[in-house]
This record gives structure tokens, C-alpha cells and sequence, in this order.
């Protein structure tokens, strides 16, 4: 997707080798008219698969989660972070999560409530680095019964294993931008 790479080229601050930072576009402040390209876009790649709902993780993931609903005229399940185990599983499923990127844990948290076995998801996040988070979200979902039908990701860091590890799952993951290279002579994209 040309507009977000150039954004990215553009606006993106490189960090270090491993992150860079969109802060002003994507993790924390929003570009509006940009989510609705993404949303778009993530909506026309997987507009024959039947979606019933997008599940996103907060925080970052839910700006393009809500353009790529809107799109599809689904409605979206936000996945939260909890410090600790809530220890009720009637109403929940929970599963523990490790950020490399941050060295940080969480447990991901979902309402039973909002997902059955009749949905068909579609999961997008901000970032795919490790795929930690998306293996997460995808082991609630199978614990829940429901179908996933693939994943959407903004920004791809294709040097770090995430995908991979998705892929070997059997899922179609889609990426708007897929980074090949962080370095302080720019950014380089694979296709
Ligand atoms: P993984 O899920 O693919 O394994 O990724 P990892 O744990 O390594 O990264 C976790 C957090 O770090 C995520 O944010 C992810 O968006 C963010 N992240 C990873 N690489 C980069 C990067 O190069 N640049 C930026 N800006 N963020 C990166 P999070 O903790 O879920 O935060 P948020 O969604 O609340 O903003």
C-alpha cells in the first residue's frame, strides 16, 4: 500500500535497528484519513471470507480494527491486556502473552459474550513483529469455538519471525506494509 509506506518513509522515526517508532500516525496520535485507506483496503483483501466480527488487542490495534469494521459492516471485539489472571472462566478466556519487543508480559483477556462458534474472524493489529500477540489471540479464538479467517497487519517487520510462526498455523496474513530493513539510512520495504 503506496500511501502507508510513504507515510512510514515520511514520518516513521527509526529507533533502532529493531523498532521504529509512528508515533504520530499510528501509537498515539490517529491519522484518520489514513485508517480509512487501511480499513479499506483490509476490507476489499478479505471481502469473500465471510467475516462476522474483527477482533483486535488494545491499544494500537483498534484504530484500523474499527476503519476495517466499518468497511465490512461487522462489528469489532477489542481483546484486552490484564496484569494478572482473572480467575473466572465462565465469562472469560484468558492466555499469557510475552512482548520481546518491550520485555513485558500480559494476559490477554477476552469476553466469552462476544465471540461463538458461528463467527468467522478476522484479526488485525498494528504491528507484527514476534506474533506473539496474534498467536495469542488466536488460541482464545480457538478456545472459543469460532473460525479464523485470516489476519490483517498494518506494518510487517518481515526481518523478525512472526509471520512464520502464523503461517505454519495455516493462516492467509495480509500486510499492508512489510519493513525488510530498519537502519539509520532509512527504511526498506520487500515489495
Ligand atoms: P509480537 O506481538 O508480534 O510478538 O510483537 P512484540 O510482542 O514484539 O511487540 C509488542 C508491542 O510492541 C506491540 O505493542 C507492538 O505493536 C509493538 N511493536 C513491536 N515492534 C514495534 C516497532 O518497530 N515499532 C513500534 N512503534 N511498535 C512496535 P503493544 O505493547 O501492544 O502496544 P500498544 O498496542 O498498546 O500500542
Amino acid at each position: 500500500m503506496n500511501l502507508l509506506k510513504e507515510k512510514i518513509k515520511s514520518d516513521g522515526i527509526v529507533i533502532n535497528e529493531h523498532v521504529l517508532k509512528v508515533d504520530s500516525f499510528l501509537n498515539h496520535q490517529v491519522d484518520t484519513k489514513l485508517m480509512d485507506f487501511i480499513g479499506k483496503e483490509f476490507a476489499n483483501y478479505f471481502k469473500d471470507k465471510q467475516i462476522t466480527k474483527v477482533v483486535t488487542i488494545e491499544s494500537s490495534g483498534i484504530a484500523p480494527a474499527y476503519a476495517t469494521a466499518f468497511a465490512l459492516n461487522v462489528p469489532f471485539v477489542i481483546f484486552k491486556k490484564q496484569s494478572s489472571a482473572i480467575l473466572d472462566t465462565e465469562t472469560t478466556i484468558q492466555t499469557p502473552v510475552h512482548s520481546f519487543t518491550k520485555n513485558t508480559d500480559y494476559i490477554l483477556t477476552a469476553s466469552k459474550k462476544y465471540l461463538t462458534e458461528a463467527d468467522n474472524i478476522l484479526i488485525i493489529d498494528d504491528f507484527l513483529a514476534n506474533g506473539q500477540a496474534a498467536m495469542g489471540a488466536y488460541r482464545i479464538l480457538k478456545e472459543a469455538g469460532a473460525s479464523v479467517a485470516g489476519i490483517g497487519i498494518v506494518i510487517e517487520k518481515s526481518f523478525q519471525d512472526g509471520r512464520k510462526k502464523l503461517e505454519s498455523l495455516g493462516l492467509d496474513i495480509y500486510s499492508l506494509a512489510k519493513i525488510s530493513k530498519i537502519s539509520s539510512e532509512g527504511i526498506e520495504f520487500l515489495d
